[in-house]
Protein backbone atom coordinates (compact mmCIF):
# COMPACT_ATOMS: atom_id res chain seq x y z
CA UNK A 1 0.00 0.00 0.00
CA UNK A 2 1.09 3.52 -1.07
CA UNK A 3 2.08 6.67 1.35
CA UNK A 4 -0.73 8.25 -0.41
CA UNK A 5 -3.43 5.44 -0.21
CA UNK A 6 -2.42 5.34 3.70
CA UNK A 7 -3.46 8.84 3.84
CA UNK A 8 -7.11 10.21 4.49
CA UNK A 9 -6.54 12.99 1.73
CA UNK A 10 -9.30 14.23 2.94
CA UNK A 11 -8.27 15.83 6.14
CA UNK A 12 -4.44 15.72 5.20
CA UNK A 13 -2.53 18.49 7.16
CA UNK A 14 -0.05 20.40 5.85
CA UNK A 15 2.77 19.12 8.25
CA UNK A 16 1.86 15.86 6.65
CA UNK A 17 1.99 17.08 3.26
CA UNK A 18 5.67 18.04 3.98
CA UNK A 19 6.80 14.77 5.63
CA UNK A 20 10.22 15.03 5.29
CA UNK A 21 10.98 17.81 3.78
CA UNK A 22 13.61 20.46 5.10
CA UNK A 23 13.95 23.56 4.10
CA UNK A 24 17.35 23.60 5.98
CA UNK A 25 19.19 20.45 3.43
CA UNK A 26 19.55 22.68 0.58
CA UNK A 27 22.94 23.50 -0.19
CA UNK A 28 24.71 26.71 -2.10
CA UNK A 29 25.01 24.79 -5.61
CA UNK A 30 21.40 24.13 -4.97
CA UNK A 31 20.50 27.96 -4.51
CA UNK A 32 22.99 28.50 -7.98
CA UNK A 33 21.73 26.40 -10.44
CA UNK A 34 17.63 27.15 -9.18
CA UNK A 35 18.77 31.16 -10.17
CA UNK A 36 20.64 29.54 -13.87
CA UNK A 37 17.07 27.75 -14.17
CA UNK A 38 15.36 30.50 -13.08
CA UNK A 39 17.17 33.15 -15.86
CA UNK A 40 17.04 30.78 -18.50
CA UNK A 41 13.71 30.09 -18.27
CA UNK A 42 12.72 33.41 -17.97
CA UNK A 43 14.60 34.46 -20.97
CA UNK A 44 13.30 32.02 -23.04
CA UNK A 45 9.30 32.57 -22.05
CA UNK A 46 9.53 35.93 -23.58
CA UNK A 47 6.60 36.29 -25.68
CA UNK A 48 6.04 32.01 -25.33
CA UNK A 49 4.11 32.12 -21.85
CA UNK A 50 0.18 32.76 -21.55
CA UNK A 51 -1.50 35.21 -19.95
CA UNK A 52 -2.66 33.12 -17.52
CA UNK A 53 0.87 31.64 -16.15
CA UNK A 54 2.50 35.60 -16.47
CA UNK A 55 -0.32 36.27 -13.99
CA UNK A 56 0.38 33.63 -11.69
CA UNK A 57 3.91 34.20 -12.10
CA UNK A 58 3.28 37.97 -10.89
CA UNK A 59 1.55 36.79 -8.09
CA UNK A 60 3.79 34.58 -6.73
CA UNK A 61 6.97 36.27 -8.40
CA UNK A 62 9.09 37.30 -5.17
CA UNK A 63 8.31 33.71 -4.20
CA UNK A 64 10.85 32.26 -7.29
CA UNK A 65 13.40 34.43 -7.33
CA UNK A 66 15.08 32.20 -4.62
CA UNK A 67 14.99 28.69 -4.31
CA UNK A 68 11.71 28.66 -2.45
CA UNK A 69 10.95 27.20 0.75
CA UNK A 70 7.41 25.17 0.44
CA UNK A 71 5.98 25.83 4.01
CA UNK A 72 6.19 29.33 2.64
CA UNK A 73 4.56 28.30 -1.14
CA UNK A 74 1.91 26.55 0.31
CA UNK A 75 1.00 29.19 2.76
CA UNK A 76 0.43 31.67 0.03
CA UNK A 77 -0.72 29.40 -2.67
CA UNK A 78 -3.83 27.71 -0.55
CA UNK A 79 -4.91 31.36 0.60
CA UNK A 80 -5.19 32.17 -3.02
CA UNK A 81 -5.57 29.27 -4.70
CA UNK A 82 -6.95 26.90 -2.81
CA UNK A 83 -4.25 24.05 -3.79
CA UNK A 84 -1.29 22.90 -1.79
CA UNK A 85 1.85 20.86 -2.31
CA UNK A 86 3.32 17.32 -1.60
CA UNK A 87 6.70 17.21 -1.36
CA UNK A 88 7.36 13.63 -3.09
CA UNK A 89 9.88 11.90 -3.87
CA UNK A 90 9.97 9.56 -6.65
CA UNK A 91 7.18 8.61 -9.54
CA UNK A 92 3.78 7.93 -8.14
CA UNK A 93 1.26 5.21 -8.94
CA UNK A 94 -1.01 7.02 -11.46
CA UNK A 95 -4.05 6.64 -9.33
CA UNK A 96 -2.77 8.13 -6.41
CA UNK A 97 -1.19 10.80 -8.64
CA UNK A 98 -4.66 11.27 -9.99
CA UNK A 99 -6.42 11.12 -7.03
CA UNK A 100 -4.17 14.13 -5.26
CA UNK A 101 -5.21 16.50 -8.01
CA UNK A 102 -8.56 15.70 -8.10
CA UNK A 103 -8.56 17.13 -4.25
CA UNK A 104 -6.03 20.30 -5.43
CA UNK A 105 -2.50 18.50 -3.97
CA UNK A 106 0.18 18.97 -6.27
CA UNK A 107 2.81 16.39 -5.62
CA UNK A 108 5.70 17.89 -6.37
CA UNK A 109 9.48 16.97 -6.05
CA UNK A 110 12.19 18.67 -3.43
CA UNK A 111 15.65 18.10 -5.55
CA UNK A 112 16.88 20.81 -7.87
CA UNK A 113 18.59 18.70 -11.20
CA UNK A 114 22.12 18.78 -11.51
CA UNK A 115 24.38 21.16 -13.96
CA UNK A 116 23.77 18.28 -17.01
CA UNK A 117 20.16 18.59 -16.75
CA UNK A 118 19.51 22.69 -17.09
CA UNK A 119 18.06 22.65 -20.85
CA UNK A 120 16.56 19.20 -20.27
CA UNK A 121 15.62 16.73 -17.31
CA UNK A 122 13.32 13.58 -18.21
CA UNK A 123 12.81 13.25 -14.35
CA UNK A 124 10.93 16.11 -12.90
CA UNK A 125 12.33 18.55 -10.14
CA UNK A 126 11.08 20.92 -8.15
CA UNK A 127 11.48 23.68 -10.40
CA UNK A 128 10.25 22.01 -13.80
CA UNK A 129 6.64 21.28 -10.36
CA UNK A 130 6.75 24.73 -9.41
CA UNK A 131 7.87 27.14 -12.00
CA UNK A 132 6.27 25.06 -14.56
CA UNK A 133 3.14 24.49 -12.84
CA UNK A 134 1.87 26.58 -10.06
CA UNK A 135 1.68 29.22 -11.98
CA UNK A 136 -1.18 28.12 -13.93
CA UNK A 137 -3.05 27.47 -11.04
CA UNK A 138 -4.19 30.73 -10.36
CA UNK A 139 -5.75 30.88 -13.48
CA UNK A 140 -9.61 29.13 -11.97
CA UNK A 141 -10.43 27.86 -15.20
CA UNK A 142 -7.45 26.09 -15.70
CA UNK A 143 -7.51 25.03 -11.88
CA UNK A 144 -10.39 23.40 -12.22
CA UNK A 145 -9.72 22.05 -15.17
CA UNK A 146 -6.68 20.12 -13.51
CA UNK A 147 -8.86 19.28 -10.44
CA UNK A 148 -11.86 17.88 -12.45
CA UNK A 149 -10.00 15.72 -15.28
CA UNK A 150 -8.07 14.16 -12.59
CA UNK A 151 -11.39 13.30 -10.23
CA UNK A 152 -12.64 11.79 -13.59
CA UNK A 153 -9.79 9.88 -14.96
CA UNK A 154 -9.63 8.78 -10.84
CA UNK A 155 -13.05 7.68 -11.41
CA UNK A 156 -12.42 5.81 -14.74
CA UNK A 157 -9.15 4.04 -13.51
CA UNK A 158 -10.90 3.08 -10.15
CA UNK A 159 -13.90 1.12 -11.77
CA UNK A 160 -11.79 -0.63 -14.45
CA UNK A 161 -10.13 -3.73 -13.56
CA UNK A 162 -6.45 -4.48 -14.12
CA UNK A 163 -5.66 -5.72 -17.25
CA UNK A 164 -4.62 -5.07 -21.09
CA UNK A 165 -7.79 -2.63 -21.13
CA UNK A 166 -6.93 -0.66 -17.98
CA UNK A 167 -3.17 -0.04 -19.33
CA UNK A 168 -4.12 1.44 -22.51
CA UNK A 169 -6.41 3.61 -20.49
CA UNK A 170 -3.74 4.47 -18.68
CA UNK A 171 -1.63 5.10 -21.73
CA UNK A 172 -4.13 7.03 -23.17
CA UNK A 173 -4.99 9.49 -19.97
CA UNK A 174 -0.80 9.77 -19.70
CA UNK A 175 -0.96 11.14 -23.17
CA UNK A 176 -3.47 13.52 -22.49
CA UNK A 177 -1.53 14.72 -19.71
CA UNK A 178 1.64 15.13 -21.70
CA UNK A 179 0.16 16.82 -24.63
CA UNK A 180 -2.08 19.55 -22.24
CA UNK A 181 -0.64 20.40 -19.26
CA UNK A 182 2.91 19.50 -19.49
CA UNK A 183 3.18 20.79 -23.85
CA UNK A 184 -0.07 22.34 -24.46
CA UNK A 185 -0.33 25.35 -26.58
CA UNK A 186 -3.37 28.03 -26.05
CA UNK A 187 -4.52 30.41 -28.65
CA UNK A 188 -4.00 33.97 -27.43
CA UNK A 189 -4.79 37.21 -29.50
CA UNK A 190 -4.06 35.16 -32.80
CA UNK A 191 -0.74 33.53 -31.48
CA UNK A 192 0.22 30.32 -30.20
CA UNK A 193 1.54 30.79 -26.15
CA UNK A 194 2.20 28.13 -23.85
CA UNK A 195 0.20 26.74 -21.06
CA UNK A 196 2.10 23.48 -20.60
CA UNK A 197 4.62 22.67 -18.26
CA UNK A 198 7.42 21.00 -19.70
CA UNK A 199 7.87 24.08 -21.90
CA UNK A 200 7.10 26.74 -19.29
CA UNK A 201 10.37 25.52 -17.08
CA UNK A 202 12.63 24.52 -20.28
CA UNK A 203 14.73 26.49 -22.42
CA UNK A 204 15.58 23.71 -24.37
CA UNK A 205 11.74 22.50 -24.59
CA UNK A 206 10.97 26.09 -25.21
CA UNK A 207 13.38 26.09 -28.75
CA UNK A 208 12.15 22.52 -30.13
CA UNK A 209 8.51 24.29 -29.75
CA UNK A 210 9.92 27.13 -31.94
CA UNK A 211 11.43 24.37 -34.47
CA UNK A 212 8.50 22.30 -34.72
CA UNK A 213 5.45 24.17 -34.65
CA UNK A 214 2.13 22.54 -33.52
CA UNK A 215 -1.42 21.30 -34.54
CA UNK A 216 -4.57 22.01 -33.40
CA UNK A 217 -5.84 20.04 -30.40
CA UNK A 218 -8.00 16.89 -31.05
CA UNK A 219 -8.12 14.28 -28.77
CA UNK A 220 -8.24 11.06 -30.56
CA UNK A 221 -5.27 12.20 -31.97
CA UNK A 222 -3.38 12.69 -28.50
CA UNK A 223 -4.67 9.87 -27.56
CA UNK A 224 -2.83 7.77 -30.98
CA UNK A 225 0.43 10.08 -30.39
CA UNK A 226 2.90 8.17 -28.84
CA UNK A 227 5.64 10.47 -26.37
CA UNK A 228 8.53 9.56 -24.21
CA UNK A 229 9.61 11.77 -21.52
CA UNK A 230 13.07 10.95 -22.19
CA UNK A 231 13.75 13.60 -24.96
CA UNK A 232 11.97 17.01 -25.85
CA UNK A 233 8.30 16.71 -27.19
CA UNK A 234 7.64 15.26 -30.42
CA UNK A 235 4.80 17.21 -31.14
CA UNK A 236 2.48 19.74 -29.40
CA UNK A 237 -1.47 20.72 -29.87
CA UNK A 238 -2.88 23.92 -29.86
CA UNK A 239 -6.36 24.51 -28.03
CA UNK A 240 -8.29 27.89 -28.68
CA UNK A 241 -9.35 28.36 -25.24
CA UNK A 242 -9.58 26.06 -22.15
CA UNK A 243 -13.06 25.50 -23.45
CA UNK A 244 -11.71 23.02 -25.28
CA UNK A 245 -10.24 21.35 -22.60
CA UNK A 246 -13.96 20.97 -20.89
CA UNK A 247 -14.70 19.94 -24.29
CA UNK A 248 -12.27 16.83 -24.14
CA UNK A 249 -13.63 16.21 -20.70
CA UNK A 250 -17.16 15.37 -22.21
CA UNK A 251 -15.74 13.49 -24.75
CA UNK A 252 -13.54 11.19 -21.98
CA UNK A 253 -17.12 10.54 -19.92
CA UNK A 254 -18.61 9.51 -22.55
CA UNK A 255 -16.15 6.97 -24.14
CA UNK A 256 -15.81 5.40 -20.44
CA UNK A 257 -19.13 5.54 -19.26
CA UNK A 258 -19.12 7.72 -16.35
CA UNK A 259 -21.69 9.98 -16.81
CA UNK A 260 -23.57 10.09 -13.37
CA UNK A 261 -20.42 9.00 -11.96
CA UNK A 262 -19.26 11.92 -11.85
CA UNK A 263 -20.49 15.39 -12.93
FE1 LIG B 1 5.10 18.21 -14.99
Amino acid sequence: MSRITELNIDEIKDSELLKGFDFDKYDDGDRERWKALLDGVLEAQEGISCDSYTRGMAALGENFAELPNLEELNYKLEQQTGWRVMAVNGLLPCEDFYKLLSKKIFPSATFVRDWHSTAFTGYPDIFHDVVGHLPLFFDKKFSDFVSKSSAIIYAVLRKTPDGAEKEKMIQNFSRYGWFTWEAGLILEQGTAKAYGGAILSSSGETQNLKERGYDKFDLLEVFNQEYTDKEFSCRYFMIDSYDDLFASLEQIKNQYGIEGIIN
